[in-house]
């Protein structure tokens, strides 16, 4: 059986005052919660403190990038190892935010996600078309395209410990959600990509939907065969919206 995971992303939101309330609501509400397992992805300044208000509960700590090297001159950049201090299991990487504003390849993406499962955290690597992408019937070469870029020298142990996010670029942050049948069909396509390259292990591995997820949309999203989880923006923000979303797995 294969993980289903609640995923918080709050991107650059939240002091740290902001985000240890947050955390704490949060705590509250689902943070006993087994099934599905709930992950927190703060900015890097509230990861510490975060973590610390999280210890002893069962929601995870996620952060939302890190940089491919272990150490040395790159400023303003954050390591796997810095991350690892502060609690940090998994981490977001290639968001679509991130390949759009800030210039990242699927071979950077690779090499992050390398670096991130040889130090011990769980990549949720992230794809997905854009809307004139999807208008010229280009979905599944797009996104077969980063699923083999992004992953590419990795091997079905590594690919065991990955995460993958499918979130169609026109839904994020915009209020339109792919419909369940539609997100179906690309997950069904993510998992049959990942078959064909690391066999039956493809089986195991968590594929979530983000892109405007929310309390009402999130039951027919997340009753699809392929679709285990849900990588979530807005709707993470607020401790009550979250947690419905939590429930309706
Ligand atoms: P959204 O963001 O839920 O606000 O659309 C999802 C994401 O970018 O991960």
């Amino acid at each position: 059986m294969r993980a289903m995971i609640i995923a918080g992303n709050w991107k650059m939101n939240k002091t740290n005052a902001e985000a240890v309330e947050l955390a704490r609501a949060l705590i509250d509400v689902v943070g006993n919660r087994e099934h599905p397992r709930v992950v927190i992805c703060p900015p890097f300044t509230a990861l510490s403190e975060v973590g610390k208000v999280l210890d002893g509960s069962r929601i995870l700590l996620g952060a939302q990038n890190l940089y491919p090297a272990p150490s040395g001159a790159y400023t303003g950049e954050i390591s796997p190892a810095m991350l690892l201090t502060t609690g940090v299991t998994y981490v977001i990487l290639g968001h679509s935010e991130r390949r759009e504003y800030f210039a990242e390849t699927d071979a950077i993406v690779n090499a992050k996600v390398k670096l991130a499962l040889g130090s011990g955290l769980r990549p949720i690597v992230c794809v997905g078309e854009k809307l004139k992408e999807r208008e010229a019937e280009q979905t599944e070469r797009v996104v077969g395209g980063q699923i083999d870029g992004s992953l590419a020298d990795l091997g079905p142990d590594e690919i065991a410990k990955a995460v993958i996010a499918y979130e169609p670029v026109w839904a994020i942050g915009t209020g339109k959600t792919a419909t369940p049948e539609m997100a179906q069909e690309v997950h069904a396509f993510i998992r049959g990509r990942l078959m064909a390259r690391f066999g039956g292990v493809a089986d195991s591995v968590t594929i979530q939907y983000g892109g405007s997820m929310k309390p009402e949309n999130a039951a027919g999203l997340l009753s699809q065969p392929d679709i285990d989880g849900g990588l979530i923006g807005g709707a993470s923000l607020k401790a009550d919206k979250f947690a419905k979303i939590v429930d309706s797995v």
